[in-house]
This record gives structure tokens, C-alpha cells and sequence, in this order.
């Protein structure tokens, strides 16, 4: 139960205890990370959309997702970023992509996740947002997309 009274630093501390106790830390987001683009990269449908836009400064996206995934996992704070326009932008995904997507970083944590717990935890964020991007991306089903 969360602690009301507690601080934005206290409350900070009890996300990353509860992740921790889960093997969830900042070493562990780094592997998730490099281990799922490393994926990404090869993958036939995903990876040309990629490197479209990233080309040859992976190591920028992945510093990029480090901090994004720390923020949303353990309230670090850091990522300063707008995912929204940044999807927005891409005309070639197609909702189908977002399936791929999601069965691909499943995939990756249930090969590298140190616990259950640890897949379910950064699962249910992943589809949160997937599903609010695809929103922003594609609309509700028969209303006008809002797209630029
Ligand atoms: C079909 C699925 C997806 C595709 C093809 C895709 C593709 C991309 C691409 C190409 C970029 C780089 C944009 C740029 O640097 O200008 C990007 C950035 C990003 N993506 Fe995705 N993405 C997908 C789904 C997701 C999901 C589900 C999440 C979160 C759970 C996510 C989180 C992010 C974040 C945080 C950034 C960095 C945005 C920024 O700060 O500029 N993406 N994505």
C-alpha cells in the first residue's frame, strides 16, 4: 500500500526497492535494452523501420531507451523525451507492427529476466503504452486518425 505522506524521494526509493526485490535495476535495463534492439535490428518487418530513422546512431536510441525505461520502471526521472510525436512521425507502421513488437520484447524479457515477476512488471507498462501510442498513432476504430 502506498505511503501518501511519503516524499517524491521516498516514494522513489520504495519503486526501486519493490523493483529490486524483483531483479529489476538499472544494470538489468541496460541488458533488456541492448538485448531487445539487437533483435530489433535483425528483425525483417521491424528493423528496416528502424534504421530509417536511426541509422548509424543506435548508440543515441539506446542511451535514449535506457533512461525512458528507467523513468517508467523505477520513477528515475531522467527521460525528458515525447514519445507521442516521436511514433507519430513514423507513416510506415502499420497497427499490425505493435503485436510484433510486443511478442518480440516478451520474448527478449523472458530470455533475460532474472524473474517471472520481472517479465509481468515491464509487461504491463509496455502494453499501457503500446496501447496509447497506438491511440495517438491510429485512432479509436471509426473515428478520423491523428496523424500530422
Ligand atoms: C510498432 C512498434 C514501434 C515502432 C516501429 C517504434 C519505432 C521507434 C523509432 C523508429 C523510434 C526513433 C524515433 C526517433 O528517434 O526519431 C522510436 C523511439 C521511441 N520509442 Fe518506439 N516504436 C514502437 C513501439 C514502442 C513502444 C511500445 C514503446 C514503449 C513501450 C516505445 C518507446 C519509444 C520511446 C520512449 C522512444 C524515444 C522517443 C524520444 O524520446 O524521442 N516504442 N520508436
Amino acid at each position: 500500500m502506498a505511503d501518501l505522506t511519503a516524499t517524491a524521494h521516498e516514494r522513489r526509493e520504495q519503486i526501486r526497492a519493490r523493483a529490486a526485490s524483483i531483479g529489476i535495476d538499472d544494470a538489468y535495463i541496460s541488458r533488456l535494452v541492448d538485448a531487445f534492439y539487437d533483435r530489433i535490428r535483425v528483425h525483417p518487418a521491424l528493423g528496416p523501420i528502424f534504421e530509417e530513422v536511426i541509422g548509424g546512431d543506435w548508440g543515441a536510441h539506446l542511451a535514449r531507451m535506457k533512461s525512458f525505461w528507467a523513468s517508467v520502471a523505477l520513477n528515475a526521472g531522467a527521460y525528458r523525451g515525447k514519445p507521442v510525436p516521436a511514433h507519430q512521425k513514423l507513416v510506415r507502421v502499420q497497427p499490425g507492427h505493435f503485436g510484433i513488437w510486443l511478442a518480440l520484447f516478451r520474448q527478449t524479457l523472458e530470455d533475460t529476466a532474472p524473474t517471472g515477476e520481472a517479465v509481468d512488471y515491464f509487461m504491463e507498462r509496455a502494453n499501457r503504452i503500446a496501447e496509447s501510442l497506438q491511440l495517438a498513432m491510429f485512432g479509436l476504430p471509426g473515428l478520423p486518425v491523428n496523424r500530422p
